[in-house]
């Protein structure tokens, strides 16, 4: 009965199933002998979910009119959109955008905003280029719009960011398709923690401009760990000297920077040289909006507002953040030092929730096994297991590459 475009339809994502299995294999062996390193969620030392104290009072105070009512516009609260601009940009935004036009609109979650701008850029059978370390769903959302993907390596034999093989993708799938999509995740790459230095930045947009001049460019920046980075977030090299046919468009979540994944709250971010750009872009993604899920939860903008407006709900906010930053350095400190004395090989990480650990392809199965005969859950990706250490008590990280290094082995 499923129509012809919805009959190969099929979730392969095994994320959710390692969990039950951890879960259960808490049940059988005792939680405290398992090790749950499966999903994308922020748990404190005694291994319960985190929630932030400013977030919970904030939600607490609002009333049931801003919790329940409608947003009173498909783009969202006017003072959510102020908010995420100062969030992103900094309190004085207007010289960063100066040289360019901005819109924002509220969707559920980073996955309303990626959504949204596959759908609206994507031509029917265009390709869109991905990393290839990745979060699984860009895959599916590629597919769910009517597109494909193709991926970029995302690191050198050194290590880096590898420009020369982004630069070959860009331009191969430039010269074949209209408009190009391309998504980065950074900073604190899911699944490696990985960020690109302002080098890398700058050479990326360099290329980024050359392709300009054969396709028109539409250049995805998932922020949705920007939170995590342990060094100062700098977006401005984004911004500089776009050309008329590149539109930038910054994903935000609120999900993990507040804790509140359940919320749905989020907002594309569309940035062009361009009035006309914007303009359509405006147009063609409050369709989407009122066509899909209409307008996002009013109680969560209002509370993302409350806070990030109030100087001293901010201060508190930024406080809060920062212990849930020194939490996941120090997990990943203790990681990467065992890790390193037992020769485990990890994907280059900096800061975030998740550190990867790369295979051979095809042993994927074979690994899940052994690990899950130690106790040890964690998602095994193609060619890679992601370990999140944000759900992984530090008494549990010590000793963990070196069980990780022997069932690799
Ligand atoms: C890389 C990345 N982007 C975006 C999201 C979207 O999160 P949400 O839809 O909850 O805002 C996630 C969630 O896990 C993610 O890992």
């Amino acid at each position: 009965m499923l129509a012809e475009q919805s009959k190969s339809k099929k979730i392969f994502d095994n994320g959710f199933q390692i969990a039950k299995n951890a879960d259960l294999a808490s049940k059988v062996h005792g939680k405290e002998n398992v090790v749950n390193a499966t999903l994308g969620i922020f748990y404190n030392d005694d291994e319960e979910m985190h929630t932030l104290d400013i977030v919970n009072n904030e939600y607490k105070n609002l009333s049931v009119k801003e919790l329940f009512n409608y947003s009173s516009s498909i783009n969202g609260e006017e003072l959510f959109i102020e908010a995420v601009k100062q969030y992103i940009f900094g309190k004085n935004y207007s010289p960063v955008l100066d040289d360019n036009f901005t819109e924002v609109i509220a969707t559920p979650g980073g996955s309303g905003a990626i959504y949204n701008t596959f759908k609206n850029y994507i031509n029917p059978g265009e390709i869109v280029l991905l990393p290839n370390y990745m979060w699984s769903s860009y895959k599916l959302m590629s597919k769910e719009v009517g597109g494909g993907y193709q991926t970029y390596s995302l690191f050198n034999k050194k290590g880096k960011f590898d420009l020369v093989n982004f630069k070959n993708s860009v331009m191969e799938l430039g010269k074949i398709q209209k408009n190009l999509v391309i998504v980065l995740n950074n900073p604190c790459h899911n699944p490696t923690g990985y960020t690109l230095s302002s080098y890398e930045i700058k050479n990326l947009m360099a290329i980024i401009r050359e392709a300009c001049k054969i396709c028109n460019i539409i250049l995805i920046n998932d922020i949705a760990y920007m939170d995590f980075n342990i060094k100062k977030n700098n977006f401005t090299e984004f911004y500089k000297d776009l050309p008329e046919n590149l539109l930038l468009m910054i994903t935000f979540s609120m999900s993990k920077s507040f804790c509140c994944y359940g919320l749905r709250v989020g907002a594309q971010i569309a940035i062009s040289s361009s009035k006309e750009t914007i303009n359509n872009f405006l147009d063609a993604s409050l369709y989407t909006c009122r066509s899909v899920w209409s307008n996002i939860p009013k109680g969560g903008m209002t509370l993302f507002s409350n806070i990030v407006l109030n100087k001293k709900k901010y201060k508190q906010l930024l406080f809060e953040q920062n212990c849930m930053k020194n939490i996941l350095k120090e997990r990943a400190d203790i990681f990467l030092s065992e890790a390193s004395a037992v020769g485990l090989l990890t994907l280059p990480y900096k800061s975030g929730f998740f550190i990867t650990i790369p295979f051979k392809n095809g042993l994927e199965k074979e690994i899940e096994n052994k690990l899950k005969f130690d106790n040890i859950f964690a998602i095994i990706i193609p060619g890679g297991i992601r370990i999140a250490i944000c759900s992984v008590p530090k008494y549990k990280i010590y000793n963990l590459a070196q069980r990780i290094k022997k069932a690799l082995s």
